[in-house]
């Protein structure tokens, strides 16, 4: 997918354009280039391959200019090369694009009997040359986007340079565009993760607007040119995530923060309503892949795990879920069809890095669900799909965790797509899980039964995690989770396992945290539960409200959480198993953020 990014600033943009084109680079690109407008005279440079080859050609030129755009182009029309990458340039405007121009071919036929200059055989060249006609015939910078934007058909995301005009103009439709606004500059680009740090405030384009931006002005219109407003969201900035701010811990901070990091995640790749997701594109037949194999360690190996249920029943697809530091060893055959997808919030954990190396010797394709831009797994990962989290600074997991569940979702949607399996749900899938920030968000309005439950956990010496489906993960994740910040002895278990042995362990008040919500496995659980009871165990029961309905008055204790599905539970059942954590580690006084014995990253083996 082609990267772009548009700024308008009181000083020179330059830096700010490759540094953005930098951060797009995850999205797989075979050139990039650069167009500025300085003292109304456009500078163009563009150029084949990595953004390198770009940054050596502008190093011995002194570049000016405080409004420019930036693309970094993946090859759909027309070859990798110089002159086929954007910004393409005309006598009025310079243009960079995102997506396909369907009827391209009709607009150059209604361009022939005028003045044109094509360099490139690319649709984008033609709706530069439209652009430019328009201009020269009068028209002015907004007139004309209205009436590209009812000539041209197919999928696309445009921003235009326009001479004598001190703003971009830009459109979407089926392909994203954000635009990002602070005290002295304004920007408008493909994701999020482009936008300069020091934005403060983001706007999402919503299908069919066209916008414009300047100095002094952030407009958006609909398709009918009148003027609207799209909700305006917060922009984190590095030093908001590196600051605990009036947090006591980075950890709590950071729980706080998923139902920003959730929503932040779903709207860069997905929109309400809408029947796309939007993440890279693999280059290859979708179809063709007959196995997926997750790698990763920890929480993210626990994030892969819950992934499973979701790839083999929405996507239709065998998942193998592996342990890291095993898999790399195992001398195992793989099949050519499987695609790796390794997991990792730092991108720099070795024993990851060590499977990505196998599986490209396995000459298998490989994607990575980084949360560190520019880590050596994105790196060296055939495709990357980021988590939008934020950095991380608690070593215990949390936002990224829940970052890595919501790209792993959105990929099992994409997926079943791609592979014609989904029907017609899928945009009621991602309409469900829009809601799931104000989920979170009416979980943390009342933290104190996650306090009182600490306090009964604070002289256990061991504490049990149960579950069923995607819940056994979670279970699993909640065990580590205490494991890490209270140095207790917590165990996580499937259900359905505990007969298998462990109920050997039961006994009078020990204490067991079953996650279960209202649904398929819910009977099952709850016959383990009094299997629980019988030997004197104390049910601590996390479930919904049609679960609480249900329970027999089983539970010791009992949490209501807000009504999930299939693919919402395991992201809001995450926030309980982290605030039980949170607060018995609190009450133990240990060093919540940096944990004995632990790093944030394993770097090493
Ligand atoms: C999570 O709470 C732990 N700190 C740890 O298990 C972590 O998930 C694991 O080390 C993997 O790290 P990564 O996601 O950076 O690869």
């Amino acid at each position: 997918m082609c990267g772009i990014i548009g700024i308008v600033d009181k000083k020179n943009c330059i830096n700010d354009l490759i540094s953005s084109l930098s951060r797009l680079e995850y999205r797989g690109y075979d050139s990039a280039g650069i167009a500025t407008l300085n003292k109304n005279k456009f500078v163009l440079n563009k150029s084949k391959g990595k953004l390198s080859n770009l940054r050596l050609k502008i190093k011995q030129k002194k570049i000016m200019g405080n409004i420019g755009i930036g693309h970094t182009r993946w090859a759909t029309h027309g070859k990798p090369s110089n002159d086929n990458a954007h910004p393409f340039l005309k006598k009025n405007c310079a243009i960079v694009h995102n997506g396909i121009i369907e009827n391209y071919s009709d607009i150059k036929k209604s361009l022939a009997n005028h003045k044109t200059n094509y360099q490139s055989s690319t649709d984008t060249e033609v709706v530069a040359e439209l652009m430019n006609y328009l201009i020269e015939e009068g028209a002015s910078p907004l007139e004309s986007m209205k009436e590209i934007t009812s000539r041209i058909e197919g999928n696309y995301a445009l921003v235009f340079l326009v001479k004598s005009s001190n703003n971009l103009y830009f459109s979407r439709k089926g392909s994203p565009l954000v635009v990002g606004i602070s005290k002295t500059f304004k920007c408008v680009a493909s994701d999020t993760l482009a936008l300069p740090n020091k934005v403060d405030n983001i706007i999402y384009l919503e299908e069919g607007d066209i916008g414009e931006i300047g100095l002094d002005r952030a407009n958006i219109f609909d398709r009918s040119f009148n003027l609207k407003e799209n909700q305006i969201h917060k922009h984190s900035s590095m030093q908001e995530h590196t600051t605990k701010r009036n947090f006591k811990h980075f950890m709590i901070k950071e729980i706080h923060y998923q139902s920003k990091s959730i929503d932040d995640t779903l709207l860069n790749f997905a929109k309400k309503n809408d029947e796309k997701i939007y993440l890279p594109q693999f280059k290859f037949d979708t179809k063709k892949i007959d196995n997926l194999s997750l790698v990763a360690c920890g929480t993210a190996f626990h994030a892969c795990m819950v992934s499973k249920y979701w790839f083999e029943e929405i996507s239709k697809i065998n998942t193998m879920v592996e342990i890291a530091s095993e898999y790399r060893y195992r001398e195992n055959s793989i099949n050519k069809k499987t695609l790796g997808i390794l997991v990792s919030q730092s991108g720099e954990t070795m024993d990851t890095i060590k499977c990505l190396e196998k599986m490209k010797k396995q000459k298998i394709h490989t994607a990575s669900i980084v949360n560190v831009l520019g880590s050596s797994l994105s790196r060296n990962s055939d495709y990357i799909f980021p988590t939008i989290a934020g950095p991380e600074i608690g070593v215990a997991s949390t936002k990224a965790f829940t970052a890595q569940l919501t790209v792993l979702a959105l990929l099992s949607l994409h997926i079943a797509q791609k592979k014609s399996v989904i029907d017609n749900k899928l945009k009621k899938i991602t309409n469900e899980m829009f809601k799931i920030s104000k989920n979170v968000n009416s979980i943390m309005k009342d933290k104190k039964i996650y306090m009182e439950i600490a306090k009964d956990l604070l002289d256990s010496k061991s504490i049990f995690y149960v579950g069923r489906g995607t819940m056994y993960p979670l279970a699993l994740e909640g065990a580590l989770k205490l494991k890490e910040i209270t140095y207790k002895h917590c165990e996580g278990y499937a259900a359905g396992e505990l007969k298998h042995g462990p109920l050997a362990l039961i006994e009078d008040s020990v204490p067991v945290i079953v996650l279960a919500p209202f649904d398929k496995y819910f009977k099952k659980t709850m016959s383990n539960i009094q299997e629980i009871k019988a030997r004197g165990g104390e049910i601590i029961l996390i479930t919904d409200s049609e679960g609480s309905k249900n329970s027999e008055n089983l539970a010791d204790k009992l949490i209501c959480l807000p009504k999930s599905n299939f693919i919402t539970a395991p992201i809001i059942y995450s926030i309980p198993v982290q605030l039980i954590a949170y607060y018995l580690a609190t009450l133990l006084g240990t060093d919540v953020d940096q944990p004995r014995n632990l790093a944030k990253s394993v770097t090493v083996e």
